[in-house]
């Protein structure tokens, strides 16, 4: 049967020359999360999680469609179970994060920039995306699924497009997120629903069907009543349908997942995505993966995962997160240099024999604007950060600014590295001793 020849058509469609891509992707970092909070200041245990070298756990600072051409000429062809993509909505809007630093009496507020969702035109948004959707089919395993969470402003053009990419056949889903929460719309309905675009790589996909709790009327009547023995109610549930409304946005700024970051989506509905859409030990991907929902989400289920991002703060909270909920060990990787320097840093070290004693200097160190801090050792050339300093979730006004490691067998004569990076997502490092 000869396949449909309907495509959409832009006048730059399959004009744009991508740059060449990149030929490296540099290691910056083995992190080892063991992150010291409130409490304690002092380390001592001798050999930490440090044996555990990180594989596939993988946070990559640098422009999406450069990573997954270099992953795809790096060994990751057909390796991803599931790609979740996330990306501006052509929205027009751009993107702030804004955040209060200090103490109570001292405090201010700082605005970060995070990311411009403005356009030339619908064509430049194609051109942007498009590429992106190819690359990903390419990476999905023969059992992968693809998910693209958009919104009205441009879900349908690029429905079409994967239709043409995947083949409409390998359109699995249209599921719509509901949510509440207040909208200035006078002329019009308010807009309070998200779309999530499921593509399966094959018709051999992975599925594992999720469940909803029964509705009380459905529980009240008992299916069985009505419907005789055959229908008997499932202990897990109803099977889940192609609309969400259970799952909330996060509005609320006190909301104990809000990292304050813009466009940041609940982990419970990541969680819904990745539990059906993938297995155990399936290697999950997002490329534009912002505070690193899923990347915590597929920690917590099991799941390596590669992600990447092109901005600073996205990348320092995703690491953060990551740290403060004790992931496994993974590797921080960067396609282009750091920007930025944060120079106010001043670090204070001070050593004896038994004692070994880092501290920040806080005459010298803005530590208001200090997001967290860590503490390494430099091995073959690869920094490994092995102690985390940062803010307990529950109390953001507190840093950790000195750490005691005492016999530390790891660190006894090494050069001991310190970064520190401040909410603009600079970063400092500092070699010690
Ligand atoms: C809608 S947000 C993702 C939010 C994320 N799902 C979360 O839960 O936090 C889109 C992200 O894509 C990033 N981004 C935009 N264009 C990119 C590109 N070309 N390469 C890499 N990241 C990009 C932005 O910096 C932003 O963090």
């Amino acid at each position: 049967m000869k396949r449909d020849s309907v495509k959409l058509v832009w006048d730059s469609k399959n004009k744009l020359v991508k740059a060449n891509g990149i030929n490296n992707i540099e290691l910056m970092a083995e992190v080892y999360p063991w992150a010291l909070k409130e409490g304690s200041d002092s380390v001592e245990i001798k050999d930490l999680q440090y044996q555990l070298a990180p594989i596939n756990r993988r946070l990559i600072q640098g422009d999406n469609y450069n990573v997954m051409q270099f992953l795809l000429e790096n060994g990751y062809s057909e390796k991803f179970d599931l790609i979740y993509l996330d990306p501006p909505y052509y929205s027009e809007t751009n993107y702030n994060s804004k955040i209060k630093i200090g103490h109570k009496d001292k405090e201010r507020s700082i605005t970060r920039p995070i990311f411009k969702d403005s356009w030339d035109n619908l064509d430049a948004y194609l051109d942007y995306l498009y590429p992106i959707l190819t690359l990903s089919k390419e990476l999905l395993s023969k059992e992968g699924n693809l998910f693209v969470h958009l919104d009205w402003h441009a879900s349908h053009y690029i429905k079409v497009i994967l239709d043409e990419i995947f083949s409409k056949e390998r359109f699995i889903n249209q599921i719509v997120w509901c949510y509440g929460g207040g909208s200035g719309a006078k002329r019009y309905f308010h807009r309070k629903h998200d779309i999530i675009l499921w593509y399966s790589k094959s018709n051999d996909y992975i599925f594992n069907p999720q469940y909803r709790p029964y509705t009380e009327k459905t529980l009240d009547r008992g299916l069985t009543k009505v419907k005789g023995n055959k229908y008997v109610l499932n202990e897990k549930g109803a099977l889940m349908q192609d609309w969400w409304t259970d799952i909330n946005k996060i509005l609320s700024p006190t909301a104990y997942e809000n990292l304050k970051f813009p466009t940041q989506k609940p982990m419970a509905l990541v969680q819904r995505i990745i539990k059906a859409g993938s297995n155990e030990n399936s290697l999950v991907g997002d490329f534009f993966c912002g505070s690193g929902t899923t990347a915590q989400v597929a920690e917590n289920l099991n799941r390596f995962w590669v992600v990447c991002d092109n901005n600073n703060i996205a990348v320092q909270t995703t690491q953060n997160r990551l740290i403060e909920s004790n992931s496994h060990p993974f590797t921080i990787e960067t396609t282009m240099p750091w920007s930025g320097e944060f120079n106010s840093l001043n670090i204070n070290w001070k050593y004896d024999d038994n004692n070994l004693m880092v501290s920040l200097d806080s005459k010298k160190t803005d530590i208001d604007m200090l997001n967290f801090w860590e503490i390494g050792i430099k091995e073959q050339d690869v920094f490994k950060s092995m102690f985390q300093l940062i803010r307990p979730k529950e109390n953001l006004t507190y840093l950790p600014d000195k750490i005691v490691l005492k016999n530390i067998e790891l660190i006894r004569d090494k050069k001991i590295i310190v970064n520190a990076y401040d909410y603009l997502g600079n970063i400092k490092q500092a070699s010690l001793g």
